[in-house]
């Protein structure tokens, strides 16, 4: 039999509770033995829960129990679960988290921690929810040489943005629903503002080159800017506005960022919805490839936690190779990557826009007093520079290539 503890009895936490309870004779069999939560740390109790006699509210409890030697941190958050982590590790006990947060920050130093102790830290749930995508980056996907990685990697923003596309509703109800659906960051400000993305793709930019990406360097924008109007122009030019997450490598060189962008239906992230995730890789020598999925939620996160409770149990004291080292990874400014942008204008300023871009594409959505246009690809700086000579500047989104 095998002990585990689960840190945190929170939506995921009690979670990965619920799925050892459905599923536990698959989860058994596929683990080689019986798996059984003997703790739950939290420092509230649960009257009435079947799990309540579980409740403890010191952790060295669980450090000192020789029989868990499995730890689920489902808390979130830097500390105490950095703390803890460090503490069950350096006891050999094995981690499964889903704190993306943590892993961003500490990912390298706990992948260490864990091969010098002989025992894993495992994050599959920190990035896509219930999508499998850390392990096939760092199984199935090994013999590539990776170019891009481009998701829609948070379940809230695509939720309100698949809700204000679909019927119009605006942000703050679309944002209040998925909240209620236990979707949301407790603040809601890390889906919106794009932080929360930003942390999944400085993992995944991490797991692709073996450095460490820091999310502070990563260029991010949110949706809080994205309106109604914009909608209806999307919906004009046949195309999707989605906040996508990316990394890429051209010549040698990284560039990351986090914004809206539209994209067109020949883009495979086109008819990603709701609360689904989805995550397309490049490989140099695979082609394409896209892993889709439940992003966020209750039931799909924590599967994605016990999926790694029974890679730990089936690997015993043997360390799973996890490249990821502490050393900086160089990432580019955006301000040389190229692209086209749609700008919103008010009526009047056609001539000035087209002096300054150049050969633009208008686009008429019917609305008073203002114009669309799409302007050739040109860099981030250069579109910087133009917009603010505008007179007329509204707003603007990027376009995603094809
Ligand atoms: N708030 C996150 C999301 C939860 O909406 O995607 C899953 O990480």
């Amino acid at each position: 039999m095998i002990s585990i503890a689960v840190l945190g009895y929170g939506t995921v936490g009690s979670g990965v509770v619920e799925v050892i309870e459905k599923n536990k004779e698959v989860i058994d069999r596929r683990a080689g033995e019986e798996i059984r939560v003997k703790y739950i740390l939290d420092l509230r109790d649960f009257p009435g829960d079947p799990y309540a006699d579980r409740v403890v509210h010191d952790m060295n409890v669980i450090l000192q129990d020789p029989e868990v030697s499995i730890i689920c941190e489902t808390m979130g958050g830097n500390e105490p679960a950095f703390t803890y982590s460090m503490q069950a590790l350096k006891a050999g006990k094995s981690v499964c988290t889903s704190n993306k947060e943590l892993v961003a920050n500490h990912g390298a130093e706990l992948i260490r921690t864990a091969k010098e102790n002989s025992c894993n830290y495992l994050f599959e749930a920190s990035v896509g929810g219930g999508i499998p995508i850390i392990r096939p980056l760092n199984a199935a996907l090994t013999a590539e040489r990776i170019e891009l990685i481009n998701g829609i990697l948070n379940g809230t923003t695509n939720y309100i943005l698949t809700r204000m596309a679909e019927e119009g509703s605006d942000f703050e109800t679309s944002l209040k629903e998925a909240q209620e659906k236990g979707y949301a960051e407790r603040n809601p400000e890390a889906d919106v503002e794009g932080y929360d993305a930003c942390r999944k793709i400085a993992i995944l930019a991490s797991l692709m080159t073996g450095k460490t990406a820091r999310y502070e360097e990563i260029y991010t924008e949110g949706i809080t800017k994205i309106t109604r109007e914009d909608f209806l122009y999307a919906h004009k030019m046949n195309q999707f506005i989605k906040l996508l997450a990316s990394v890429r490598e051209v010549d040698g060189k990284y560039y990351a960022m986090v914004a809206p962008f539209l994209i067109g239906e020949k883009n495979p992230l086109h008819s990603v919805n709701d609360v689904f995730n989805a995550i397309f890789i490049r490989g140099n020598t695979l082609g394409d490839s896209m892993y889709y999925g439940r992003g966020a939620g209750k039931l799909p996160t924590a599967s994605a936690v016990v999926s790694d409770v029974i890679d730990c149990a089936k690997h015993g004291r043997t360390h799973i190779v996890c490249l990821w080292d502490e050393e900086k990874l160089p990432l580019c400014s955006i301000d040389g990557a190229s692209r086209r942008f749609f700008v919103r204008a008010k009526k009047g300023c056609e001539k000035e826009a087209e002096s300054l871009f150049g050969a633009i594409e208008t686009v008429d959505a019917g609305l008073d007093g203002e114009f669309g246009f799409v302007t050739p690809s040109i860099t981030e700086k250069e579109f910087a520079e133009k917009s603010a000579a505008l007179s007329g500047f509204i707003s603007r989104i990027r376009v995603e290539e094809d």
